[in-house]
């Protein structure tokens, strides 16, 4: 019989999920089907509840619901619950169990690039939920440093605080960092800014950054932002956001099926749904 997956969120028009993982699915011959559900915030629970009667195989959660779904949820693993947000759901023999993909996938993305995290300065750019996610998975990997810059310094701050791995952090205004921009290894940009439409803003100056940095992006709407357009013409690496979104779908699409995918071909299948639009 053919297993239900899919992905609640609003608006959830333009998710590029269902395509990639049904194209998965064909790909690994899975008898399922991988949907996009508009779910309203005061639906979230009676949608999980119907997902689990209708015993889908599993399901992804954007926004906004990944704060919002963990009461709904039969179980939380430990790094989801200390992000505090779930963008995974496994469904094991009726126990819905939600993870945190998102700073994984962040974390794998960088493997192509062969980052050894453990010797790096790094420098996260905004302290909202992206910043928190891939904070935290990236703290639990002990590397040097990670300070986090942001345009309301409290809130670098209070992430900080909340992080519940030990690590050497600093909570930075956004000025500050960019002139300290130097000692970094590892720059990530978190923020929405210098996504569609608002593509000429950037969240800092690069005039100090180190041309053996490895600048980062989570924004692929454009592929190339203004701060990896100016720091590629300085000399640094630039990554944009498709290995992130890419690689936290390979790791849903492992926890539910057990197979780690053609990374390759989702991201050519991604780019073809970004080419298209
Ligand atoms: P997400 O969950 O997608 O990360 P969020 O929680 O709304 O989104 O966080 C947005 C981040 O972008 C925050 O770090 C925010 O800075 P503040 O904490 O000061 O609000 C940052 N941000 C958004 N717009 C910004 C702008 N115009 N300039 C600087 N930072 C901005």
């Amino acid at each position: 019989m053919k297993k239900l997956f899919g992905v609640l969120g609003n608006p959830i028009g333009h998710s590029m999920s269902p395509v990639m993982h049904n194209d998965l699915f064909s790909l690994y011959n899975i008898d399922a089907e991988y949907l996009p559900f508009l779910v309203k915030e005061d639906e979230l629970r009676d949608a999980v509840n119907g997902l689990r009667a209708l015993g889908a195989g599993g399901f992804n959660v954007t926004i906004p619901h990944k704060s919002s779904i963990i009461p709904f949820l039969d179980e939380v693993d430990e790094l989801a619950a200390s992000i505090g947000a779930v963008n995974t759901v496994v469904n094991k023999d009726g126990k819905l169990i939600g993870y945190n993909t998102d700073g994984l996938g962040f974390l794998k993305g960088l493997d192509a690039y062969k980052t050894k995290i453990q010797s790096q300065k790094i420098l996260v750019i905004g302290a909202g939920g992206a910043a928190r996610a891939i904070y935290f998975t990236l703290a639990k990997e002990k590397p040097i440093q990670i300070d986090i810059a942001n345009r309301t310094l409290e809130k670098a701050v209070q992430l900080i605080e909340e992080c519940p791995y030990s690590i050497s952090s600093r909570g930075l205004t956004l000025n500050h960092a960019s002139s300290e921009l130097g000692e970094y290894d590892l720059i990530i940009q978190t923020t929405m800014i210098g996504m569609e439409p608002n593509i000429t803003e950037q969240p800092i100056t690069l005039e100090y950054l180190n041309e053996n940095s490895l600048v980062c992006e989570i924004i692929y709407n454009p592929l190339e932002t203004r701060i990896l357009r100016e720091a590629k013409s300085i000399g640094a690496t630039v990554q944009n956001g498709i290995d992130m979104f890419v690689y936290q779908g390979a790791l849903a699409f492992e926890k539910w099926t057990g197979i780690f995918p053609d990374i390759q071909r989702m991201k050519e299948n991604v780019l073809g749904q970004l080419g298209g639009k």
